[in-house]
C-alpha cells in the first residue's frame, strides 16, 4: 500500500498531464524551428523512504496533511535541454501555458547555488489541481554536475571533504563556461541556416 493511499491515484494523473505538456511543447519546436530544444525528461513521484527523510529532517509531521501542505516536489519533473537559450525556450513556454500556474521560480542558473549547483526550479500546479509539483530544467552540462555531486553527497564517510567541495566547485565553473561556449557555437551555426 503507498504512503500517498487513495490521493495516488492524483499524483499519477499529474505525471501524465505533465508528460504531454512537455510533449507538446517538443512537437511544437519542432514544427517551428526543426529541432527540439529537450535532449530528454524524466519524472518520478517521491519514493516513501525520501518523503519520510524530507518531513523528519524539517522536523513535520508525517500525515497526509502535512504531507501535502508542506512537500511540492510529491511529484517531479527535470528536464534536460541541449543549451542554456533551450532552457528559457521551455520555460517560459510552461510559464505562458494557459493551463499552469506557477507557485513559484528559483533560478539557480542566474544564481547559482554555493557549491556551484545550477538549474531551474519551478513549482507550479494545475490549473485544475491543487497539488503543486516541480519542474527542474537545466543544460545537459549542469545535470551530469548534478548527477556526479548527488552521489557523492550521499556517500557518509568522505576524506577530504573540503577538497572536494572546492574541486567539484570548479567542476561547476567550468561546465559552465563550457555551456557558454556551446551556446555561441549553436548560435553562430544557427546564423547561417
Ligand atoms: P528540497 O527540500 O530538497 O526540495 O530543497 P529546497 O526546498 O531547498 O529546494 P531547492 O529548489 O533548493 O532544491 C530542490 C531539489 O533541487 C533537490 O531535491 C535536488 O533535486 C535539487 N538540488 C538542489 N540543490 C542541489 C545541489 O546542491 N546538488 C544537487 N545535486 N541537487 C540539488
Ligand atoms: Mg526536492
Amino acid at each position: 500500500m503507498s504512503i500517498y493511499g487513495d490521493r495516488l491515484a492524483q499524483l499519477e494523473a499529474i505525471v501524465e498531464k505533465g508528460k504531454t505538456l512537455i510533449q507538446e511543447i517538443i512537437n511544437e519546436e519542432v514544427k517551428t524551428s526543426g529541432i527540439s530544444p529537450i535532449e530528454h525528461f524524466k519524472y518520478r513521484i517521491k519514493c516513501e523512504e525520501s518523503l519520510i527523510n524530507k518531513l523528519n529532517l524539517r522536523c513535520l509531521p508525517v500525515t497526509m496533511e502535512s504531507i501535502y501542505t508542506n512537500i511540492h516536489d510529491l511529484v517531479g519533473f527535470r528536464i534536460i535541454c541541449s543549451y542554456t537559450s533551450g532552457v528559457r525556450t521551455v520555460a517560459n513556454k510552461i510559464i505562458s501555458n494557459e493551463n499552469i500556474d506557477i507557485i513559484l521560480s528559483k533560478d539557480y542558473i542566474k544564481h547559482p547555488k554555493p557549491n556551484g549547483y545550477r538549474s531551474l526550479h519551478l513549482i507550479v500546479k494545475l490549473k485544475d489541481s491543487d497539488v503543486p509539483f516541480e519542474i527542474q530544467l537545466r543544460t545537459i552540462a549542469m545535470d551530469s554536475w548534478a548527477s556526479l555531486e548527488h552521489q557523492l553527497k550521499y556517500k557518509r564517510e568522505i576524506k577530504h571533504k573540503d577538497l572536494i567541495v572546492a574541486e567539484l566547485k570548479m567542476c561547476a565553473d567550468e561546465m559552465s563556461s563550457t555551456d557558454l561556449t556551446m551556446q555561441a557555437i549553436y548560435d553562430l551555426i544557427k546564423e547561417e541556416n
